[in-house]
């Protein structure tokens, strides 16, 4: 039930042509709204510059667009505006899942006709989509005689920013999304210093830039976002700093291989650069500006994509308590002869443990169960630099029969999620999909958690290189075929392929939960996730993994904790959008728990998501409605500070009433002294009631509101 007004109206030369002094020819283009508005001008040189305005005021000033190519000039300078056209929608799309069904697609688009005045005359389009939350810009290379194949060293496109914002920044890492953000004003922005993470081995950070998105607050109180949409066929864009100038710039990742960042046939185009623009920090998360410059739904009826609550055999091995590999040896020799190899006898990736984590879901109304370590290799992944060709993504271990978990499960209404750890080397798994895939699909398993840990082989490409790219769209792309769904880790960036491919149903591509369990820098602190929520969550979907209950992890990790409270755990069920959610801890943690009870009530798909209220590091409150009933779940967390939250129901429905369980901190909770203190109350609201909550230190409060009989 898609409802299209879709008035594409290609009016040539509606967009303001104006000549001045300074530029010879400015172009622009505004939101429905009239919020936002682009310039496009030439300079004397014919170099080419955009500003953006929003309610008049300039947000981001004279910014240049170049690029350099291998061979060949750049084309940064000689440009002349051959013609243009402006076109406009208004449609709204259906999420097949998500957090939210219905998503408007509204913008007003103007495209440039660019060329060289002089010989070779090469020409290249500018496209803006403008809209009342933001905008986003391509570039098109169309098919020319004196640019067919074209290889780009260097995209230069500039963000010049007006003041010295606050930034909530990681570093541009060519491998790795997996630090901690840093929050400093825009001129103290420092990712080299980012380097030599102790829990960190893969990574590389060759420039002082920062990845995306990178999200800002103005000196005026504005909310920025810088990212991409839809990364398809080219490189990651990270964005170098220039601290002095106040002023960002493309830095794509490169490969040591090639020497080039994005080779392509011409015609092409480029990912979008976005920019999310909003007075309130939570219309940030509302904006769907990066799946609507993603292209619609390209594998048509995904009903076998299922969003749910899993658990998995995977805390274990973080805590150290079983390990992935079955020999324990780390040598790979041992398996030369399968026969010869020693069992460690604390394999985590048992039949029998495997049944013993399905009935625990099953017994909890919990869909699936993920299992790591079931396949041969993990005796010979982290710290070795011949992995190609270890991992096999079909053959199971001896303590292990696939076939029967996956009967077992079946019997008992949990599905089986598949897990292909790839150690990166990327070569082996393409080798093998196609016979991972074909396994996953005549088992009838929908899912598969891929896995890029370490540094890439072959060495001299990065995890977020053009090269990469291509690969992690393959495994997409097969997995489609085969009807899996993928939650990759060790991923590329999330850039709203999950339009295009619904298929794309998480990912990592963040400091996860897991850190907390080995971190040796004192794990995720607790501004973490309130920080996260205003950056990589404006990407997509998140694989975080909540859930712990058993929050100081000794004896088993004396050293580590989850740095949050009980009641904080639970609210990171709605505020961390995923459509797949793991019930993270053992289940025996979980064993006469009060509180599991929200984990077993709270949705994964939403009909409606509402940002009540936020502040980018401090806290946020989302209110999301489950798809197919009238059920509500509110999620509310802070940082390390204490604080009241008050929260106004007035989106219920009227005039009805709901059951309202209130999750929050008891009286003493705090994040390190007292964690586990909660307190879970019944109440009756309705769309006049006000909720007042107090959050404890690293706090937070879950509540289910359902519909009262
Ligand atoms: C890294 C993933 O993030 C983690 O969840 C997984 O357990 C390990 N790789 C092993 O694949
Ligand atoms: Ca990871």
């Amino acid at each position: 039930m898609t409802r299209k007004i879709n008035y594409l109206n290609l009016l040539l030369g509606l967009a303001i042509l104006y000549g001045c002094q300074q530029s010879p020819s400015t172009l622009s283009v505004k939101s429905p709204s009239d919020r936002n508005e682009v310039l496009l001008s030439l300079d004397n040189e014919g170099g080419v510059y955009y500003q953006v305005l929003h309610h008049g005021e300039v947000v981001i000033d004279t910014s240049y667009l170049s690029f350099e190519f291998k061979d060949q000039p750049a084309l940064a300078k000689g440009l002349g505006i051959v013609s243009s056209e402006s076109a406009s929608q208004n449609e709204t799309w259906e999420m097949p899942w998500g957090e939210q069904r219905e998503v408007v697609n509204n913008y007003n688009q103007l495209t440039i006709h660019l060329e060289e005045k002089e010989s070779p005359k090469r020409k290249f389009d500018v496209i803006f989509k403008v809209y009342d939350d933001g905008l986003g810009f391509r570039y098109h290379f169309p098919e020319q005689e004196e640019l067919s194949e074209v290889i780009i060293t260097d995209e230069n496109t500039q963000f010049k920013l007006t003041n010295n914002p606050m930034v909530w920044w990681i570093p541009g890492d060519w491998d790795i999304y997996e630090q901690l953000y840093s929050t400093t004003p825009f001129n103290k922005i420092d990712a080299i210093s980012k380097r030599n993470h102790p829990n960190l081995a893969a990574t590389y950070i060759p420039e002082n830039a920062v990845n995306t998105p990178v999200t800002m607050k103005t000196e005026d109180g504005l909310y920025l976002s810088f990212h991409e949409a839809n990364l398809t066929d080219y490189a990651g864009m990270t964005l170098k700093v220039d601290t002095l100038n106040l002023s960002m710039q493309s830095e794509l990742v490169g490969s040591d291989i090639t020497g080039y960042k994005v080779k392509r046939e011409t015609p092409f185009s480029t990912p979008w650069r976005t920019i999310q623009i909003a007075d309130r920090a939570g219309d940030l998360i509302e904006s769907k500006l990066i799946v609507n410059l993603n292209e619609p739904n390209k594998l048509g009826d995904v009903s076998w994509i299922k969003p749910m609550k899993y658990v998995g055999i995977w805390w274990e091995m973080h805590l150290g308590r079983s390990t992935w590999d079955y020999a324990g040896t780390q040598d790979m020799n041992s398996w030369e002869n399968l026969a010869n190899a020693k069992p460690t006898g604390n394999h985590g990736a048992t039949t029998e443990n495997a049944k013993m984590y399905i009935d625990f879901a099953a017994a909890n109304g919990l869909k699936g169960l993920l299992v790591e370590g079931w396949n041969t290799g993990w005796e010979h992944w982290i710290g070795f630099e011949d992995r190609e060709g270890v991992f096999d993504f079909v053959t199971q271990y001896p303590d292990y029969d696939l076939k029967e978990v996956v009967r077992y499960g079946k019997e008992k209404g949990v599905d089986l999620i598949m897990h292909n750890e790839t150690s990166a080397a990327p070569r082996t798994y393409d080798q093998q999909m196609d016979a991972a895939y074909e396994l996953m699909e005549s088992l009838g398993i929908h899912a598969v958690k891929t896995g890029y840990v370490g540094k890439l082989i072959p060495k001299g490409e990065y995890h977020h290189g053009q090269w990469m790219v291509n690969h992690y769209r393959r495994a997409l792309v097969k997995g489609a075929e085969h009807k899996v769904a993928i939650n990759a880790h060790e991923p590329i960036k999330a850039t709203g392929i999950r339009r295009t491919y619904p298929n794309a149903i998480a990912r990592e591509g963040l400091r996860g939960q897991e850190f907390n369990a080995w971190a040796t820098d004192g794990g995720n602190p607790p501004e973490h996730l309130p920080i996260v929520a205003f950056t990589r969550m404006l990407s997509g979907p998140i694989d975080f993994t909540p859930g712990i209950f058993k929050i100081k992890l000794a004896p088993d990790k004396p050293e580590n904790q989850i740095n949050t409270t009980l009641a904080q755990q639970l609210a990171l069920y709605v505020v961390i959008y995923g459509p797949v959610q793991m019930a993270a801890d053992l289940p025996e943690n979980y064993e006469g728990q009060a509180a599991f009870q929200f984990i077993k009530d709270v949705g994964v798909d939403w009909e409606q998501s509402k940002v009540l209220d936020g502040e980018v590091g401090d806290f946020v409150t989302i209110a999301r409605q489950e798809r197919g009933t009238e059920k509500w779940f509110i999620g509310s967390i802070t940082d390390e500070n204490a604080r009241e939250v008050n929260i106004n129901l007035d989106f219920l429905p009227p005039s009805k009433k709901y059951k309202a369980i209130l999750y929050t901190d008891g009286e003493n909770a705090h994040w390190n002294d007292n964690p586990l203190d909660i307190s879970i109350e019944e109440q009756e609201v309705d769309n006049t009631s006000k909720l007042t909550l107090q959050l404890a230190a690293g706090g937070g409060a879950a509540i289910s509101l359902v519909p009262a009989e």
